[in-house]
């Protein structure tokens, strides 16, 4: 299959939205990540997406809307909380796990009776639904396990041959995938998933905000997932990623301890001028760091970097997306100094 680039041009986003009226999947931008986009309704077209992946079929997919009043059409019973959560922050990058209806096949909600609904705010995602008239069913568009794309170049490097198309809406402003909640009671949501929604940010709306425990650790064994997404390993480059958790001082001993002339660092934009090994900066603070991970884990694989040392981000507001992508990253081996 020959893959088209599309530009984020009306008649693009035209031939886009016929594609996916057609049963193609299409490679899309979101203010997030780059989203595999199909009609969530079409089995088989969900079916090609896990196969373009190669993700196991019992991890759901997100089903996005053009406005969150269309989810009362593919669910079964809104709890007051998820409307007032989804007035206050969508369009945005949140998800909202509620009970499906039968217009979402099973295939598409990984066979749970639930379903995680999203209201993009980016223009052309959004133009992209309303236009093609469609849920659209969207995992992130990397390849399975690997870190996931914020720009149209790395879906094309992923998903060249596979998709009938991509298009470009420029680099993703967040960098991180949505969070992902779900609603526990009248006044409380468990985050399943942190994103640039944070748990403060939550507060505003909801009386608690549970930090599901998978989120900064490793499932036990025969431990169940809130998430299936928390079972598999996630967002690893080629290169072996080892978190490690300090002062720069502290970071710099570590590293001059082992192997530096071997190993690549990840520090913060700032800790340079104190670092005398090879280094990338993926920022200074949460909001930048979430925006450069995904790209700049990508980019130590394309300079054929072996082993990386990342100097392990803040916990905080933002902090916590990115510590959760590196630590899965790192297949949860954190170094504390
Ligand atoms: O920002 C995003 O959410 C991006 C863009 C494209 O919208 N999408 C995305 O999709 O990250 P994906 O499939 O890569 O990640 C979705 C995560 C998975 O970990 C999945 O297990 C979880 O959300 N999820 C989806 N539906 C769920 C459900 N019904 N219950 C629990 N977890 C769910
Ligand atoms: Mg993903």
């Amino acid at each position: 299959m020959d893959t088209v680039l599309l530009s984020d041009s009306a008649a693009d986003i035209e031939k886009a939205a016929e594609l996916i009226k057609n049963g193609q999947i299409v490679g899309i931008p979101t203010e997030t990540v780059y989203g595999l986009g199909a009609d969530a309704s079409n089995e088989e077209a969900v079916r090609s997406i896990f196969a373009a992946k190669g993700r196991p079929a019992d991890n759901p997919l997100i089903v996005h809307l053009a406005d969150f009043s269309d989810a009362v059409n593919y669910t079964s019973g809104i709890p007051d909380l998820a409307f007032r959560l989804a007035e206050r922050f969508c369009p945005g990058p949140l998800t909202i796990v509620l009970p499906k209806n039968d217009r979402i096949p099973m295939v598409t909600s990984g066979g749970l009776d639930t379903v995680g609904i999203r209201v993009p705010s980016h223009p052309v995602m959004h133009e992209l639904i309303a236009v093609s008239g469609k849920p659209i069913a969207a995992p992130s568009a990397n390849t399975s396990g690997y870190p996931s794309p914020t720009s149209a170049a790395h879906v094309m490097r992923d998903m060249n041959g596979k998709v009938a198309a991509v298009v470009d809406g420029g680099e993703s402003q967040f960098g991180v995938e949505s969070t992902v909640i779900a609603i526990e009671s009248a006044d409380t949501v468990r985050i399943l998933r942190p994103g640039c929604v944070t748990r403060e940010m939550l507060l505003e709306v909801c009386g608690d905000v549970i930090i599901d425990h998978a989120i900064l650790n490793e499932l036990a064994a025969g431990e169940k997932a809130a998430s299936p997404g928390m079972k598999y390993k996630h967002y690893s480059p080629k290169a072996d990623i080892i978190m490690v958790e300090g002062t720069i001082e502290a970071f710099t001993k570590f590293v001059s301890e082992n192997e530096p002339e071997k190993t690549y660092s990840l520090i913060y934009n700032g800790d340079e001028k104190y670092f005398p090994y090879r280094f990338m900066t993926y920022g200074g603070d949460s909001l930048q760091q979430a925006h450069q991970l995904f790209s700049k884990l990508r980019e130590l694989d394309d300079i054929g970097a072996e082993k990386v040392y990342v100097r392990a981000p803040s916990k905080d507001g933002v902090g916590l997306a990115v510590y959760n992508r590196l630590i899965r990253a790192a297949g949860f081996e954190v170094i504390r100094i």
